[in-house]
């Protein structure tokens, strides 16, 4: 009979970001899928809260309070693991710099969005496979890029920069870490309805969902004419991670609602 598993249960996954927004939403996901899922966030206020919450439901889950940019505390977070959890090998990068300047951004700015960006995720990368085996790891790595990568938007110039270099990062690693049996992808999604959107668009743009969604130079540019809600990015990322994309590595997928399309 076909195995129709998808290669995650009793599987060590780490989520960095994961205790808000989209890296909530894929923690959540994995968690159900029977992972042990261990959430790195610099937020002990909301990692606490998902991960109190979801041990109610019966999961197992873990909180790191760190930041992806501190190579101590990433490192720490790697070796401090519960003792019955089997070493992780899989992996979700969510965690990053939300700087939104153009040419005037200092090298302030630019630290502000490449360290965690960037050098965290080289970080946490670098001691994710510290613990793999040299070969046949069977792990799966999973960067969050965004639309933004492939495209010019007004001053975004830092957070546009940041995406298409995990782009290239998640290339470049996919080459490196194939022989040790690591695949690396990302995924690009458009506009996700978490709650800093919701606020934004709120307080800066004076509008709510529907009516967001239905102005053409804003929900109207994606080809579904909606926003996606989290959910519905994590299952494509816990997709890419399962063994269902056994043959899926250095891709990027758009999870757009059609915005790259046209
Ligand atoms: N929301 C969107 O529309 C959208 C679209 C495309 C891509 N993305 C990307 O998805 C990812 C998650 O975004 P979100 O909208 O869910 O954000 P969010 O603000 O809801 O959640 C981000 C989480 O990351 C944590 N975090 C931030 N910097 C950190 C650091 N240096 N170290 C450790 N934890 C850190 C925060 O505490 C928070 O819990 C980001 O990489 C973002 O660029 C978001």
């Amino acid at each position: 009979m076909t195995d129709l598993s998808r290669g995650l249960a009793g599987r060590t996954a780490v989520v960095t970001g994961g205790a808000q927004g989209i890296g909530a939403a894929v923690a959540e996901r994995l968690c159900a899928e029977g992972c042990r899922v261990v959430v790195y966030d610099r937020s002990a206020e909301h990692g606490e809260s998902v991960v109190e919450e979801w041990r109610r439901r019966g999961y197992a889950a873990h909180l790191v309070v760190g930041d992806v940019s501190d190579a101590a505390a990433v490192k720490a977070a790697f070796t401090d693991l519960p003792v019955d959890w089997p070493r992780p090998t899989l992996l979700a990068n969510l965690a990053a710099g939300f700087v939104f300047k153009g040419l005037e951004a200092t090298p302030g700015d630019w630290h502000a969005v490449l360290d965690p960006t960037i050098v965290g995720l080289s970080l946490v990368i670098r001691e994710f496979v510290a613990g793999l085996p040299e070969r046949d790891a069977n792990a799966a790595i999973v960067n969050m890029a965004s639309i933004s990568a492939h495209i010019a938007q007004q001053g975004y110039l830092t957070y546009n920069t940041s995406k298409a270099a995990v782009l290239g990062f998640t290339r470049c690693t996919a080459q490196e870490l194939a022989p040790r049996g690591v695949r690396v992808n990302s995924v690009s999604p458009g506009t996700v309805w978490n709650a800093n959107n919701e606020r934004f668009h709120r307080e800066v743009l004076g509008l709510d969902r529907a009516t967001a969604e239905a102005d053409p130079e804003n929900g109207g540019k994606f080809l579904l004419g909606r926003f996606a809600d989290p959910a519905e990015v994590a299952a494509p990322i816990v997709f890419l991670l399962s063994t269902e994309a056994s043959f899926i590595t250095g891709a990027d997928l758009p999870v757009d609602g059609g915005y790259l399309a046209v």
